[in-house]
Formats: C-alpha cells, sequence, structure tokens
C-alpha cells in the first residue's frame, strides 16, 4: 500500500453531517435504526468499548464470547463494534448470507499490526529448517484472519486470553515445541504457568528475522513471536511497588499481556472474563487496582460501588483503536443499513476462512 493511500486510510470516510450532530441526534439514529432492523442485526460489544457504544449492544463479552455469539446468530447483519481482527472472526464464523461491519475501519489492533503473514512464513521456513518438524503454530485471535488460516494449514489453533493455557496443553501433546504469535506476554505468562522455565523460550525477531536463544536449541520449548499490545505494556513493575506501598490493603490483578515481571508480582491475573468475574465476586469492601484496559475498568467502577477500585497505572489511557468506535461511526454504519447502501463491510476472502476456520474451530471445540 503507497503512503497515500496509508494516509487516506487513516482518514475515517464518515460524513461531515453525522460528526456535525450532536449525542441526542446520534442516539435517536442509532435507536430508530435498531428498531428498524429488528432481528436482522446483531450488534457484539467488547468489554474494552466506550460507554457510549455498550450501551447499544446486544451482547458484551470477551474476544472468545463474541466470537462463539458471532458464529451462533441468526442475524443477517453483524455490527461489530470492537476490533478489525475480532470482525473478521466473526464473518469467518458465521454464514455466507450473514454480513459483518466494522462501524471505523481505522479500528485496528497495533498487536495484531505486529505479525503479518509474509513476516510469519519467512519465520517458518526458518525454524522448520532449524528444527524439523517439531512445531506446531499457535495464535491469538488478535492477529489477522491470514495468519490463522496459516496456523489452520498448519495443524494449530488458535487462543484467546480465557483458554490459551488448555490450548497450549493441548498443543504440547500433539508437538515437541510451539510457535506462539504474536503476544510473547501472553505467550510466556501462559507456558511459564504451565511449568516452561523461561530458559526454554525463545524469542523470534520478525524485524532482525532471528531467533534469540542462549544454549542448544533442541532444548526449545516455546518460541515467542516478538509483538505486545501497547496498552497493557503501560503497567510497570514500578506501578506494582508504587500501589503496595501507598495502598498495602490492596489486591492487585492483571492482564496476561502484561509483562511477566508485573504478572509475577502481582495477586492475581487472568483474562478479562477472569477479571470482570474475580471483581464481581469479590466481597463487599474490598479494594483492587487493576492492570487492563481504562473503558473496562471504568465499567468495573460504576458497576461495583461497594468496591474500591482503581487503575494500576494512575495514567492509563483507553485503548486508542477500540475507542474509535464512537456514537458517530456506530450512527453512519447503521444508517447505511437502512438505507440498503452498507459500508465498512469485512470481508474475508474464503479460501483463507476456511483455513482459518480449522484453527478456530480447534479452539471452539475445545471449550
Ligand atoms: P480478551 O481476549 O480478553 O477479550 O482480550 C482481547 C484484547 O484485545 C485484550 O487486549
Ligand atoms: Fe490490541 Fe491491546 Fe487494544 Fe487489545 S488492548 S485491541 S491487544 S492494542
Amino acid at each position: 500500500m503507497s503512503f497515500l493511500q496509508q494516509l487516506e486510510q487513516s482518514v475515517s470516510q464518515i460524513p461531515d453531517r453525522f460528526k456535525e450532530m450532536s449525542e441526542a441526534e446520534l442516539n435517536q439514529i442509532i435507536q430508530e435504526s435498531k428498531h428498524r432492523l429488528g432481528e436482522d442485526l446483531f450488534i457484539p460489544g467488547h468489554h474494552y468499548q466506550k460507554e457510549e457504544v455498550i450501551a447499544f449492544a446486544d451482547a458484551r463479552g470477551d474476544s472468545l464470547g463474541l466470537a462463539q455469539l458471532s458464529a451462533n446468530t441468526s442475524a443477517k447483519h453483524i455490527v461489530f463494534c470492537g476490533v478489525h481482527f475480532m470482525a473478521e472472526t466473526a464473518d469467518i464464523l458465521s454464514t455466507d448470507e450473514q454480513h459483518v461491519y466494522l462501524p471505523d475501519l481505522r479500528a485496528g489492533c497495533s498487536m495484531a499490526d505486529m505479525a503479518d503473514i509474509q513476516q510469519t512464513e519467512k519465520s517458518w521456513n526458518s525454524l522448520t529448517s532449524q528444527l524439523g518438524d517439531t512445531i506446531l503454530p499457535i495464535t491469538y485471535v488478535n492477529s489477522t484472519a491470514a495468519i490463522k488460516a496459516f496456523v489452520g494449514r498448519n495443524g494449530g489453533a488458535t487462543v484467546t486470553s480465557s483458554n490459551a493455557t488448555s490450548i497450549i496443553e493441548w498443543a504440547f501433546t500433539q508437538k515437541e515445541r510451539i510457535l506462539f504469535l504474536p503476544d510473547q506476554h501472553l505467550g510466556r505468562n501462559t507456558a511459564y504457568e504451565l511449568g516452561v522455565p523461561l530458559e526454554q523460550m525463545a524469542i523470534w525477531d520478525p524485524i532482525l528475522e532471528k531467533l534469540h536463544f542462549e544454549g542448544d536449541e533442541q532444548n526449545i520449548k516455546v518460541i515467542l513471536w516478538k509483538g505486545h499490545c501497547s496498552v497493557h505494556e503501560n503497567f510497570t513493575v514500578q506501578n506494582v511497588h508504587d500501589v503496595r506501598e501507598k495502598h498495602p490493603e490492596m489486591n492487585i490483578i492483571v492482564h496476561p499481556e502484561c509483562s511477566h515481571e508485573v504478572v509475577q508480582i502481582s495477586d492475581e491475573s487472568g483474562s478479562t472474563r477472569k477479571i470482570i468475574e474475580t471483581i464481581e465476586n469479590a466481597p463487599a469492601g474490598s479494594s483492587w487496582a487493576i492492570g487492563t484496559e481504562m473503558n473496562l475498568v471504568k465499567r468495573l467502577i460504576k458497576e461495583n460501588p461497594d468496591k474500591y477500585i482503581m487503575s494500576l497505572n494512575p495514567h492509563m489511557c483507553p485503548c486508542l483503536t477500540m475507542n474509535r468506535i464512537d456514537l458517530a461511526h456506530l450512527a453512519w454504519c447503521l444508517d447505511s443499513l437502512v438505507n440498503d447502501d452498507p459500508i465498512n463491510r469485512i470481508e474475508v476472502d474464503p479460501q483463507i476462512a476456511k483455513e482459518a476456520t480449522l484453527a478456530l474451530n480447534r479452539m471452539l471445540n475445545s471449550n
């Protein structure tokens, strides 16, 4: 893609009239469109979406829950309030008659962008020529459909943060070692919890096209793709020390996309789903510092007034790409469906979808 095309894509195509509308006008368009489209419309909303948007979601969930719902809904139009890889997954799992839309096409995921299919094929050629047919590729759902297809055709599976442990356990029954894409932290934290020592984990650097490992390569159990989440990376060891010093009574819970060091010194770690359940089930009066996306932390604060909750990092911002879905884009997208002139459809190439389904089904059928 040329620089000019990239620049064009970085600006949303939304017509000015939606940008100029008041919140009340946008709310009205959304409400009326939902009413007009009725059962033909399904709006899944990820837990990281902002409040104004999640208010219109038909279902809220983490990436696993929303993938399952997308596979089961019979609605004709799925308007996905989340990020690009989630909408792609919904398109793969839904039927050909159902169409998926992303209200703002700029709602990507910086982690998913850290692995492309060309880099993945190159790494695979290099790693399999070094280590033979001993590797099973596993990818976090936060990846492109092309990478899911690559994983599917090579016998592997997708994971989400809530089932990474069981899928990696399964992976080791299939092959001697795994290649985990694209989040090194989720891969490292999960494999460590399963008993793989850090000394048996290597890192694949897709920029340098190089495997980093000290010692005999035959001892490698896990090859971690050098990618990360730019949101969760902002929770630091210093944040944990600061909370421990100022609020010694506080429980600290973090998402496994945080670094290994942060996860190790926190009280608990777990997926979006586990964080929500832990807070909901915690005793009244308990206090929590949470290391995850800010829209979710704010919602947990609002919905659990009997607990004292704060972000582990006091200067934390929401995930910028998740936040691109706003009232104006949702109204624009729904209005386009009502007027039979849909915008922002997410359509995965059928061959890619077929192979990606293999990887997704290995995950979904194990849940
Ligand atoms: P979940 O798999 O927990 O929904 O998280 C998705 C995500 O993007 C985390 O940053
Ligand atoms: Fe991607 Fe991180 Fe945002 Fe999740 S929070 S969508 S991993 S950038």
